[in-house]
């Protein structure tokens, strides 16, 4: 193969393009290749097209949501290179919702403008994979491994030159060459034991890329989506910052509203303080969640504008034009990852990454709401232009057979109470390094995932062995992150 894309969200779909027109490309993805954060993405992709905006002004404010920590040079390429990403996406057949017309832009918190696009109300990232997915299963040179787990990359001379893969419905592996890889495989949501992320989100590529020597940054910005279902019966369903964004309001259990009391834009206050406004409330009144109120907003409009949504809730018997939403913060989106140059490529030569799993440096210490999405775009074309551009500068340098065949040698062993061991863990990570965290209980946990890292160290044979394995190390490096850092900044 020419090149490795690991991951088909939004990431790794444009980047296997990409990288198509240069050459083999072999998509491996584990388990269904449509589940990914990305198919479930509601509010939408922010993006400076409408007449009222600016990319001046979508740079200004993504820079002040990272609260000064963003890297000011990869800002602006998502920014201005945001607009064409979004044009050759509708070119490929991307619906996106219109009035009068006109494309919608809807507001979110802490942006100064209506810049979100969305797609069938409140089903962008569906929509935004189907146009993708549709142009790179067309694609005459991108070979796909649907349900094989990547479960590392391979480092041969300090360079990156391919990964081992495990098939997962045979159990076998085996490792494949490459000139180049590029890691596509979103972020770390299932490490909390709340988290608004598809059981897929285990960090997967960020601790493969850490174990082959990359430089992680950033691991201890988390961010918190203020919003998620909260009902004992269901698991942590997003309802989207753009309820908000339309008017919704967040009450305590008291029924008052206390948003004024943390931040002059109220509800839509940027993100962070939102999530931790709402924490303070339910200490404050002894209770496990807030409720979020659209009962005053017409139900003909929400049931319009937030179709999924609607549906999803009236499933686990609330019909939320009726009556108020119990919410609480869930795990969302890491900010930190594999650090990234602007053209997607990390500190080991030959690996690039995109989407969530890097650190492009554009989200600082806390991402501006619906920016990922273009972040995948932009950085998925960026990566595969500069891996292109690497493969072609190396020329066609062969891996020794010996030296893949030992990549896939080494002995296996079980991993005992895997189950528990992962839940542990996603309580852990809750209690301690979760939506407010103090030196003692970020030093207890990571006391805690030093013991549980020997526990994991070796090679496994199973899925859930290799992403629990994963899971510790992804788990230790945010909590290592989060203490050395004795500020409170962002998320
Ligand atoms: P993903 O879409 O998560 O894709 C990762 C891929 O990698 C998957 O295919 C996975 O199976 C694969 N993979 C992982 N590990 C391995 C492995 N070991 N081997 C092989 N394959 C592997 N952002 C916005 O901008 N706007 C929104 O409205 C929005 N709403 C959101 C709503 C929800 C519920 C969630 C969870 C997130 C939302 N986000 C939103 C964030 C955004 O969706 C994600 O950050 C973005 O889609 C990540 O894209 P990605 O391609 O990097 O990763
Ligand atoms: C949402 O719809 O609230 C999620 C948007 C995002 O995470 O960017």
């Amino acid at each position: 193969m020419d090149f490795l894309v690991i991951g088909s969200g939004v990431a790794g779909l444009r980047a296997a393009l990409g990288m198509a027109e240069h050459g083999r490309v072999a998509m491996l993805t584990k388990g269904n290749p449509l589940e990914s954060s990305s198919i479930y993405a509601q509010g939408g992709v922010a993006v400076a097209l409408s007449e009222e905006d600016d990319v001046a002004i979508h740079l200004r404010d993504t820079l002040q949501a990272g609260h000064g920590l963003c890297r000011r040079e990869a800002v602006r390429v998502l920014v201005e290179e945001g607009p064409e990403r979004i044009r050759e996406l509708i070119a490929w057949g991307a619906v996106f919702d219109k009035v009068g017309g006109q494309f919608a832009f809807a507001k979110e918190a802490a942006h100064s403008r209506s810049r979100i696009l969305r797609a069938r109300g409140d089903a962008t990232g569906n929509e935004i994979v189907r146009a993708l997915m549709g142009q790179a299963r067309r694609h005459k040179n991108i070979q796909w491994f649907e349900h094989h787990f990547t479960v590392d990359v391979l480092v041969r001379e300090g360079v990156c030159c391919g990964a081992v893969v495990l098939d997962e419905s045979t159990g076998t592996r085996f490792a494949m060459a490459a000139q180049a890889v590029v890691l596509a495989t979103g972020g770390i949501g299932q490490v909390y034991a709340r988290t608004t992320n598809p059981p897929s989100a285990t960090g997967d590529g960020m601790a493969m890329a850490y174990r082959a020597g990359a430089v992680l940054e950033d691991m201890e910005f988390v961010q918190f989506h203020p919003t998620a279902l909260f009902l004992p019966s269901a698991p942590p369903f997003l309802l989207s910052e753009a309820i908000r964004g339309e008017g919704g309001q967040l009450r305590n259990i008291k029924g008052e509203l206390f948003m004024q009391r943390y931040h002059q834009d109220g509800a839509l206050a940027p993100r962070d303080i939102v999530a931790r406004a709402i924490w303070s409330e339910m200490a404050a009144t002894k209770a496990r969640h807030v409720y979020l109120d659209v009962t005053h907003l017409s139900p003909t409009f929400t049931k319009q504008r937030f179709p999924t949504i609607y549906s999803t809730c009236l499933r686990y018997d609330i019909d939320m034009t009726e009556e108020w939403i119990p919410v609480s913060p869930s795990a969302h989106y890491i900010m930190g990852g594999v650090k990234t140059d602007v053209h997607g490529a990390t500190t080991l030569t030959g690996l690039y990454a995109a989407g969530e799993v890097a650190c492009s440096g554009v989200h600082g210490a806390n991402r501006l709401a619906s920016n990922s999405l273009l972040e995948g775009l932009v950085f998925g074309k960026r990566a595969a232009e500069s891996a292109a551009a690497w493969a072609l500068q190396r020329g066609r340098a062969t891996v020794p057979k010996e030296f893949l065949r030992a990549a896939v040698e080494c002995p296996t062993k079980p991993l005992e109470d895997v189950e528990k061991l992962r839940s542990s863990l996603r309580r852990l990570l809750w209690g301690r390094v979760g939506v407010v965290r103090s030196g003692e209980s970020l030093s207890k946990a990571v006391a805690q995932l030093i013991r549980w890292k020997h526990l994991v160290y070796g090679s496994f044979g199973t899925r859930l062995e290799l992403e629990v394995k994963n899971m510790v190390e992804v788990g230790l490096c945010i909590a290592e992150a989060a203490l050395g850092r004795d500020n409170s900044v962002g998320a």
